[in-house]
């Protein structure tokens, strides 16, 4: 089985439970960059983060090189 991870992470809480992870479980790890990143004011991530959820704005991404079709398992992490 193969498995990947694709994961996004603002101040590296994320990464280092995908560091955690990959300690485990043999997976091919992706990293999710938006094109425009978040500000580096916690604050005003938080708050923007919440009027994306409450707009329904999906923040465009960089492209993930990644063929899905090459996995049985994907594991999707992120910040919440
Ligand atoms: C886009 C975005 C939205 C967030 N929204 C919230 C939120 O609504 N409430 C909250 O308490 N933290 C929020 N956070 C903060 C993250 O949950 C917290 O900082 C987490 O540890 C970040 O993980 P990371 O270090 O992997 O980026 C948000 C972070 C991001 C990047």
């Amino acid at each position: 089985m193969k498995k990947a991870i694709v994961y996004y992470s603002y101040s590296g809480n994320t990464k280092s439970i995908v560091d955690m992870i990959k300690e485990k479980v043999d997976a091919d790890v992706f990293d999710i960059k938006p094109k425009e990143p978040y500000s580096n004011d916690y604050d005003e991530v938080v708050y923007l983060g919440q009027d994306e959820v409450n707009s329904n704005t999906l923040r465009e991404i960089e492209n993930v090189d990644i063929n899905l079709d090459n996995y049985d398992t994907v594991i999707l992490a992120t910040p919440v």
